[in-house]
């Protein structure tokens, strides 16, 4: 088992003892975004102060040097999500940018008036509203899958719903709410058995659980850099090879053609690279890469396993308090979601913040999901490998006093 207290010495945001409201900063919010370790940063560095080059765009060393570690990034991609084949590795913008290609590439492309999308209630704001765009666009039409009472996804509750008009089923690995996992394998096993896609949104799934795109059998998956400790405005797009044939590119540029003439005769490069139009993200390529290293050599089952123990101690932590209404308690995930019994969210927020402790509140990007929950707001907290059960202890701390001080505050 790893020491997340060693871990914190490669990580700037933790040796320069920040803080907040003079108080040290304890970092709750990893679910938003991560910590970057030297590594990533080095790596980051180099590329303005050794490497600087455009990439596929030149044949001097500098240029055919940096092509040779773009396409070793894909391949330390490919291995990382168990894909078939480094092609099927697309750099995009993030998550977000990655589920609107294959919306706006794929599916506004393919599906008819008649067709359907399933997405459940948990979903984010970018697991959603592509969809509701290509719908509009085409005329089709979204439905939900139900969840359980929890608000857990299950197979029997996609079988209640799917029908051979269902053309696409996209849903989150771990949802940024509740945090649970989905059985994405049976899922695209049941998605595919009526003909349907499954697109998987891993934002919160790759950075946490081991990931294995050929045993999970889903047609596209999309996950951000800045949430596995790498930089931020770098994404992927994992499709199979197939399918991103037959995707569209989203934007169109240098890069990305093989041919155009003034007819308006164009051919496209074939995937990857059709989709990245434009210079790529090269620092943030190189720091992606730096990052997947960084936590495949801590491994990702140890990842895994301790924050599902950091998970269960917090959620019995907190519970102990007597003092807050846990939304999420059974769930896997190193989310917990919560209200100060009787404070409103973002009160409970800024109290945090008093302290030192920055945890996310609000609606969390998951609008409808608050519908379904029958709250306006929550708070989040969420842990990395780096959170320690001192950082659950001064939540918990926080917790236990929190009404106290706002009943104070507010009289
Ligand atoms: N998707 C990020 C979150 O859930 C921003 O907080």
């Amino acid at each position: 088992m790893f020491d997340p207290r060693a871990l914190r010495k490669d990580f700037p945001m933790y040796r320069n003892s920040i803080e907040m409201q003079g108080k040290p900063l304890v970092w709750l919010d990893n679910a938003s975004t991560t910590f970057k370790p030297d590594c990533v940063l080095k790596a980051v560095e180099s590329y303005y102060t050794h490497e600087t080059s455009n990439s596929h765009r030149g044949d001097y060393d500098l240029c055919y040097n940096m092509d040779v570690k773009i396409q070793e990034t894909r391949e330390t991609i490919q291995r990382f999500i168990n894909a078939k084949n480094s092609a099927e590795i697309v750099f995009t913008s993030g998550t977000t940018g990655s589920l609107n290609l294959v919306a706006y590439g794929y599916a506004a492309k393919y599906l008819t008036k008649d067709d359907e999308i399933l997405l459940t209630e948990a979903e984010h704001a970018s697991n959603v509203l592509p969809w509701f765009k290509v719908a509009e666009t085409i005329g089709c039409k979204v439905s939900y899958i139900p969840l359980t009472e929890d608000g857990r996804l299950t197979a029997e509750n996609l079988l209640k719903v799917i029908s051979k008009k269902t053309k696409v089923v996209a849903v989150a690995h771990v949802t940024n709410v509740l945090g649970y996992i989905a059985p994405i394998k049976e899922l695209a096993k049941i998605a595919h058995e009526y003909g349907a896609i499954l697109v998987c949104d891993g934002a919160q799934s790759v950075p946490h659980i081991p990931t294995n795109v050929q045993d999970l059998d889903v047609d596209f998956l999309a996950f951000s850099g800045h949430k596995l400790c790498g930089p931020t405005g770098i994404g992927v797009l994992y499709g199979k090879f197939d399918l991103l044939k037959l995707t569209d590119p989203f934007m169109t540029g240098g890069g990305m053609n093989a041919k155009f003439d003034m007819c308006g005769d164009v051919g496209y490069l074939n995937p990857p690279l059709r989709f990245e139009a434009g210079t790529q993200n090269i620092e943030g390529i190189l720091g992606l890469k730096a990052a997947i290293d960084y936590i495949s050599s801590i491994g990702m089952e140890n990842i895994n396993h301790y924050e599902e123990e950091l998970k269960k101690y917090a959620v019995e932590q907190l519970l102990k308090t007597g003092n807050c209404t846990i939304y999420n308690a059974k769930s896997e995930a190193a989310i917990v979601t919560f209200n100060i019994n009787d404070v409103f969210a973002q009160d409970a927020a800024t109290f945090l913040n008093s302290r030192g402790i920055a945890c996310r509140s609000g609606q969390h990007c998951a609008k409808i999901l608050n519908d379904y929950l029958g709250v306006v707001a929550t708070v989040r907290a969420s842990f990395y490998f780096y959170t320690t059960k001192e950082d659950v202890d001064a939540l918990v701390d926080a917790v236990k006093h929190g009404k106290e001080f706002l009943d104070a505050y507010f009289i």
